[in-house]
């Protein structure tokens, strides 16, 4: 295949959800990649042809681009800057509650490509920071390091840039074929330019809307946008609570109707347990956290947090108000995902609820179809992990459903009758199809609609 344009090779450190979807894709359009990563369990499954997550179409393309030797995995930098034009870093950047970023994984990164720089002269390898970082941390964290690491200077001997990631989990190979949009932050023209023809030569012919800014502006884009997707979702469950406090209101209709607007948009006004995963909460805790170090009201941000929490601990109140209490009873938790589409229970809804629900006295059985282990991990041994749906209902007093899966949608009315002790069903992503269940005497509390159950 020829790869005309793109370069003798690419490097990527992280194997996580970007790094290691990158690095499938790259390979995939013949660009020789390795990929480290200090996991030595991810790097042997990966040389295995295994894929160490859950993402649709990646273990198939992962598979074929280990065969043919395009993709390269290892523990080790070693000689990899003596082999690649553009290192990407897409290590991970965890943040504690407070937000406080954790960048010892970007600073370790940084040094170890500094020091295996090549001394050989001419060579001006790109480097790229992909992983979410705050805003100042690419010019004044990664470039010194990389400087002091290998004693070249930055926009002479080596270049570098940030260019945030937009991918989502569960549709993360198919966002990385086909971004929609690139953003690109430099202080040098000739980085960036480098980055822009990088990816001109990949995604060739289609043209990607491009922004070439400066590296604080790209890295604060990153955490803008997913505060702003978390203000839309905790916006539209506020406007749940209200309707659910009315007569007749449903959030469904009046987010349909919101979304109408052009100025608004339809897209993240789907009203449930709020938003979960290991990238809107942390981005979000980041950017609070920055703003109130340079001295920025952050009261909108709490409010975004604080309604997220709050639309979790509801669902427990619900759930208790409508068994008349928790003590004894015993619940299904439908879901364990933050999303469908993925096995990441990182920061997801249902893990707090299911801790929620345990701590006051339920007997909580859960089903997930691909995250039961990461839940496993997680939650320990205080649940009942069950790998069939209708066995999680068997018995149980309530069910709740906490991720949006296809397979909770239409669940059949007798089989639910005859397993569960109470036919009782908390809709906290609106995803059930009502009318069958309610003809049965099945009771449902949605999240969003008014309910007289509680
Ligand atoms: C998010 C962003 O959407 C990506 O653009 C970004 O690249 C990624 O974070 C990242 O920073 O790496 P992701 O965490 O995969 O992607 O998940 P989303 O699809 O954004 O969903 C986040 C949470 O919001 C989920 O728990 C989902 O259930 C919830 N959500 C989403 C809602 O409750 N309502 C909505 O309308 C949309």
């Amino acid at each position: 295949m020829s790869t005309g344009g793109l370069g003798r090779g690419v490097g990527v450190i992280g194997a996580g959800y970007v790094g290691l979807t990158l690095s499938v894709f790259l390979a995939s359009k013949g660009v020789k990649t390795i990929c480290v990563e200090r996991d030595g369990d991810k790097v042997r499954k990966i040389m295995d042809g295994v894929s160490p997550i859950h993402e649709q179409g990646l273990p198939e393309l992962l598979q074929h681009v280990v065969r043919d030797g395009v993709l390269e995995a290892r523990d080790e930098i070693g000689d990899m800057l003596e082999r690649v034009d553009i290192v990407f870093i897409t290590v991970g950047t965890p943040t504690g509650t407070d937000g406080v970023p954790d960048l010892s994984q970007v600073e370790e990164a940084s040094r170890q490509i500094g020091e295996a720089m090549p001394t050989r002269r001419g060579a001006t390898p790109l480097i790229v920071v992909k992983s979410t970082v705050p805003p100042g941390t690419t010019w004044h964290v990664v470039r010194p390091l990389i400087e002091e690491a290998s004693g070249r200077t930055c926009g002479e001997e080596f270049h570098l840039c940030v260019n945030p990631e937009f991918l989502r989990e569960g549709s993360a190979l198919q966002d990385t074929m086909n971004p929609d949009r690139i953003v690109i932050g430099a202080k040098h023209g000739e980085a960036a330019e480098r980055l822009k023809k990088f990816y001109e030569a990949l995604y060739h012919p289609s043209k990607i809307p491009t922004l070439v800014t400066t590296p604080t502006n790209a890295e604060l884009i990153k955490l803008a946008t997913n505060a702003f997707l978390a203000l839309k979702i905790s916006f539209i469950n506020l406007i749940s609570q209200v309707c659910e406090a009315t007569e007749d209101g449903d959030v469904g209709v009046v987010a349909e109707g919101l979304g109408l607007d052009p100025r608004i948009g339809p897209l993240f006004l789907r009203a449930g347990l709020g938003f979960g995963g290991s990238c809107l909460p942390k981005d979000l805790r980041s950017l609070r956290w920055f703003a109130a170090r340079l001295g920025v009201d952050t009261l909108l941000f709490e409010a975004i947090i604080g309604i997220n929490r709050a639309q979790r601990l509801r669902i427990v109140e619900k759930a208790e108000s409508m068994l008349g209490g928790l003590s004894g009873k015993r619940v299904a938790v439908l879901g364990l995902a933050f999303k469908p589409g993925t096995d990441d229970v990182r920061e997801s809804a249902s893990i707090d609820i299911i801790r929620e629900l345990l701590a006051r006295g339920a007997e909580v059985r859960v089903h997930d179809p691909a995250a039961l282990e990461n839940a496993r991990r997680v939650l320990g041994e205080g649940v009942t992990y069950c790998s069939e749906l209708y066995e999680c209902l068997d018995s149980a007093d309530l069910a709740i459903i906490a991720t949006e899966w296809p397979e909770y949608t239409d669940p059949d009315p007798s089989t639910i009758k005859s397993l569960m002790r109470k036919p009782l069903i908390i809709d906290g992503r609106r995803v059930l199809n009502t009318r069958r269940l309610l003809e049965a005497g099945i009771r449902i509390h949605t999240v969003g609609l008014y309910s007289p159950l509680a």
